[in-house]
């Protein structure tokens, strides 16, 4: 099985280098067979070809089976035009393999509950939840968007919009997910207001027949992300919007003390996916080996139970940065004023050690 690696920018190369790592441990532990080819992404492509997501890139990601990913972005390239910036092509690769499904697990360690921006009363309820967010549509996407001078004033605009087949199709993503977990789902969005999300909430309610075990409820995103942080417990699966998602998600992230800890996963109709951590290129902290590559490496599990089928070696993966975590093993994000932490690398090495065990 070959896997594309696109480490991007910043701190993308150091945290995919640990994400390969790990794969590799795991190849030779399990037998797998895996091959990777680098190919560029983001701010490193555009300033190597003028694009940020070149043709090699996308043939050695049809060649794949799979894609793992650093992050992409930084001042160097904010500038540019649109469609040149390093996030177009994030988004590009996103929309020509049709991922509309983003798959953001959020999960509170114990050893890591003093990190957690809650209550401690709170944390003890534990925070186990996924962001379901659709990743090819929305606002992200709606057409027309630009800026443009209207009554001599500078406009922007953008597009909030989905048909109807795109909300069912990640509403069923959802509503599966929610079946092999605790059964409820939160459908996220600001339908006393948006046009968009009125549709987006007749379709699931509609969806919700289909899956008569799982129990649906409706929150506006106002709401959501105020009880993202009060009442955490009460979340299993959030079905999100593409804007909603990726805000929620990362507000999400606080809970669990780190963005540097949250996977996802993005995957259409087929077993093919792209495989990122949550977090972005971090420019300040690149090339110190100080980032928290256990973001990657959840990601890479994520790629072996999602894309290659392999349960047994994604769960191993994890149990090692559990048992590394309770070790007492942390970077830089993961400790209190004073205690001392281990780089990037270091991290990585310690988690394909025990995989070796
Ligand atoms: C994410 C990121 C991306 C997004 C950016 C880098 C385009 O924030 O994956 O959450 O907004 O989707
Ligand atoms: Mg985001």
């Amino acid at each position: 099985m070959k896997i594309a690696v696109l480490a991007g920018d910043g701190i993308g190369p150091e945290v995919a280098a640990e994400g390969v790592r790990v794969l590799k441990t795991v190849s030779w532990r399990f037998n797998l067979d895996l091959e990777f080819e680098n190919a560029l992404i983001g701010g490193c492509a555009y300033d190597a070809t003028g694009d940020p997501l070149p043709e090699e890139t996308l043939k050695i990601c049809r060649d794949a089976g799979a894609v793992f990913m650093g992050a992409v972005g930084g001042p160097a390239w904010d500038n540019l035009p649109a469609e040149k910036r390093p996030e177009a092509g994030l988004l590009k690769l996103r929309k020509t393999f049709a991922l509309y499904a983003n798959i953001r697990p959020v999960l509170l360690y114990p050893e890591l509950a003093f990190l957690s921006c809650l209550r401690q009363d709170l944390v003890k309820q534990g925070v186990d939840f996924v962001v379901v967010r659709e990743l090819t549509g929305g606002v992200y996407f709606g057409r027309p968007a630009g800026q443009e001078q209207r009554d001599g004033l500078r406009c922007g605009f953008d597009t909030m919009i989905y048909n109807e087949e795109e909300v069912r199709r990640i509403a069923r993503v959802a509503f599966t997910l929610a079946g092999s977990r605790r059964s409820k789902i939160c459908s996220v969005d600001k339908a006393n207001v948006l046009h968009s999300s009125r549709l987006w909430r007749a379709v699931v309610n509609e969806t919700a027949a289909e899956f008569p075990e799982v129990e649906l409820s409706h929150m506006y995103v106002d709401n959501a992300a105020m009880q993202i942080v009060s009442n955490p417990g009460r979340f299993d699966v959030m079905l999100c919007s593409n804007l909603f998602g990726d805000i929620l998600s990362d507000e999400a992230s606080a809970l669990t003390g780190s963005l540097g800890l949250l996977p996802s996963a993005s995957l259409g109709e087929t077993q093919f996916g792209v495989y990122e951590p949550c977090h972005g290129s971090a420019p300040d902290m690149a090339g110190q080996d100080t980032a928290n590559p256990i973001a990657a490496i959840l990601s890479a599990a994520l790629l072996l139970r999602l894309s290659l089928q392999q349960g047994a070696p994604a769960v191993a993966v994890e149990k090692a940065v559990r048992k590394v975590l309770a070790s007492g093993l942390r970077t830089q994000d993961l400790v209190r004023e004073g205690e001392s932490f281990v780089g990037c690398r270091a991290m990585g090495e310690a988690i394909a050690k025990e995989l070796e065990k």
